[in-house]
């Protein structure tokens, strides 16, 4: 039975929130899987997997320092199975900008990574306001108005498409060995 890895870099928790709805989909359709934090992926047993994601969010424009060095020193492990990842980020909560070659993110990713996933997604994530520091919720709270989102600093909004999640476990599941 194919056995799976997903792994998360993570801030706020949503895109730990969609690698734990993935491995769920996947166990549903009968195979097994393992979620796991990027910080703690670097003592990973390759031969247990036949499978392995990454999903990495964005925040101020960057994906976490630790992607890169991870994918750096583990590029050749992640080719010789089923390899793929996703973006997390809030600009895709538009529709003409929310899949990998609409997504600026992604689609810079894809430019400057040495690694060419073979599963590529895109998916919005969520805009917590009410976990936000000082800062951090002011400087959303810019984007958002100059980018025409939501400004009301009382109300979380989770943009992510549950659906398309699902999609995209069902491809992963439906990937051979
Ligand atoms: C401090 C901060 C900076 C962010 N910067 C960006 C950004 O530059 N572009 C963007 O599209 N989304 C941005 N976001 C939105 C996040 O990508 C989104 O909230 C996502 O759900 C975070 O996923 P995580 O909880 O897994 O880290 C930012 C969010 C925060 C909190």
């Amino acid at each position: 039975m194919p056995h799976t890895l997903l792994i998360y870099s993570s801030n706020d928790g949503q895109t730990k929130k969609i690698c734990q709805a993935i491995a769920s989909d996947i166990e549903q359709a009968g195979q097994t899987v393992q979620c796991i934090a990027l910080q703690q992926a670097n003592d990973i047993d390759w031969q247990e997997f036949d499978k392995v994601i990454i999903g990495a969010s964005i925040r101020y424009g960057h994906f976490n320092k630790a992607l890169a060095t991870f994918i750096a020193r583990f590029q050749e492990q992640l080719e010789q199975r089923v390899h793929g990842f996703f973006c997390v980020n809030l600009t895709a909560r538009k529709p003409d900008k929310n899949t990998p070659s609409t997504n600026a993110y992604m689609r810079k990713f894809l430019e400057q990574s040495p690694w060419r996933p073979q599963l590529q997604a895109v998916f919005a994530g969520a805009l917590l306001y009410s976990k936000y520091g000082f800062v951090d919720k002011f400087m959303i709270r810019l984007i958002m108005k100059i980018t025409g989102g939501n400004t009301d600093t009382a109300q979380d909004i989770e943009y992510t498409d549950w659906k398309k999640v699902s999609e995209f476990a069902a491809i992963i599941t439906a990937q051979e060995q």
